[in-house]
């Protein structure tokens, strides 16, 4: 039984290695003849360079084709992972030419900065196929979020806790604390729940969203009734149901939250029917684990992608606090325009504590959020204070509406 099992597994995986390399010769021959004019887009500049560096050995001849064009980056390109080479290599289409596509090759994509962190990227690439992945969230967030957007894809199986609970059952698990085992929590200051509930009393210094685990806290009240608690003017801090309001009942349906925190929001959104997708990031606490066991789709993005929605679909788009002066101002007016085709016409766009320093506000951003094209349902200005009246920080929250006749 033995003998004729072996020489067969053997030819096949002789055959797959044929595959592989008949493939990939057959991507870097119809690339380099029938699709030149699409080698001026950097992304299929790996996987030409795949079938350079995984044939250089047998075939010297497909040497020439790379180095010559990007004789700057060649020495980066030949560091690149063979894993990502995988990933990002063309892949021919098993039924051939396909209208839809135009094509007749795929080539998964992966944020252009990805190769211009080497260093990161062999680190994130090296594992084990069809073993676990390293424990490196940490390592991953920081290359996604310098640019290397969409992450490439990875064959092997990230660690869950040992001991994980499933989650709680609706409508339970919107308000309450999940299991700590829902969480690995090596990438983390605090390695429980009690920790991160606790944080905004006990730890000095910020943190992305400080106190907003606790659940009995600010949480309880967010965008339910007006806030006390300083923090602005009470003019700044609009409740859902004034905003929603603002439009036909029922016709706010989906949506999203753009670095949403725990997703307070979509919770109450979900109270009242309402389907909200939250984006978030890792940023020193579990937030998109928090988000998916209080029964939430958390969508791990950040603020410099795309948004991976259709033009004129969603009914609201949602941000409070992260979409501020942090943010480079032309990727600002990306995003703006972006949230803009999201929106379906009618759609709400709530810039929710939008905020800046003293005469940013009238002489950059002010005037940037109204050169959209939103129609201003709300607007108010006022001071934040939570850092001191010295830093002259600034508000802006405005609830905004694409007109409803907005065509070209
Ligand atoms: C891949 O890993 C799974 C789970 O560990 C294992 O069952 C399977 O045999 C592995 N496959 C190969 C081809 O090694
Ligand atoms: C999480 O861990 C902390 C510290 O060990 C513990 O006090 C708390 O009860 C745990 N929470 C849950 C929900 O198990
Ligand atoms: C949400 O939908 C359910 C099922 O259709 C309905 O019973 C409930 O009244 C709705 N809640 C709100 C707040 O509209």
């Amino acid at each position: 039984m033995d003998s004729p099992h072996k020489p067969n597994s053997l030819s096949t995986n002789l055959f797959f290695l044929f595959l592989l390399l008949s493939t990939n010769l057959l991507t870097l021959f119809l690339a380099s003849t029938f699709y030149s004019s699409c080698s001026i887009n950097p992304l299929t500049a790996a996987p030409a360079t795949l079938t350079t560096t995984q044939t250089s050995s047998t075939n010297s001849g497909s040497a020439t084709d790379g180095p010559d064009s990007h004789s700057d980056t060649s020495q980066t390109i030949l560091d690149l992972p063979s894993e990502f080479l995988a990933f990002t290599s063309g892949k021919l289409l098993p039924f051939g030419f396909n209208t839809n596509f135009d094509s007749d090759t795929i080539y998964p994509p992966v944020g252009r900065a990805c190769t211009l962190f080497p260093n990161e990227l062999l680190r994130y690439m090296t594992y084990k196929v069809n073993g676990s992945c390293p424990d490196d969230g940490l390592l991953a967030q920081k290359l996604l979020l310098k640019g290397c957007e969409p992450l490439p894809s990875r064959r092997c199986r990230p660690a869950a806790q040992p001991d994980y609970e499933e989650p709680y059952p609706l409508p339970t698990s919107l308000w309450t604390t999940p299991p700590n085992s829902s969480v690995v929590w090596t990438a983390y200051t605090c390695k429980d729940y009690s920790c991160l509930i606790n944080r905004y009393r006990t730890q000095k210094g910020f943190d992305d969203c400080k106190d907003c685990f606790d659940l009995e806290g600010r949480e309880k009240t967010r965008w339910a009734a007006k806030q006390s608690n300083g923090g602005g003017g009470e003019g700044l801090d609009f409740t859902i149901d004034e905003v929603l309001a603002t439009k036909k009942a029922g016709t706010i349906r989906i949506g999203l939250d753009l670095g949403g925190g725990v997703a307070t929001f979509a919770v109450r959104m979900t109270e009242r029917n309402i389907t909200i997708v939250t984006t978030s990031m890792n940023l020193n606490g579990p937030f998109n684990n928090f988000i998916a066991s209080r029964g939430i789709v958390p969508l791990y993005i950040s603020i410099s992608q795309r948004l991976p929605f259709f033009d004129n679909t969603l009914d609201i788009v949602h941000s409070m606090h992260v979409l501020s002066n942090w943010i480079p101002t032309t990727l600002l007016h990306f995003l703006m325009f972006d949230i803009y085709r999201v929106l379906r016409p009618g759609g709400l766009f709530w810039l929710d504590h939008f905020f800046c320093v003293g005469e940013q506000l009238e002489e950059v951003y002010g005037p940037l959020v109204e050169s959209i094209g939103f129609n201003k349902l709300k607007w108010t200005v006022g001071r934040k204070l939570d850092r001191g009246p010295e830093l002259r920080e600034m508000y802006l929250s405005a609830l905004l509406e694409k007109p409803l006749k907005n065509s070209w």
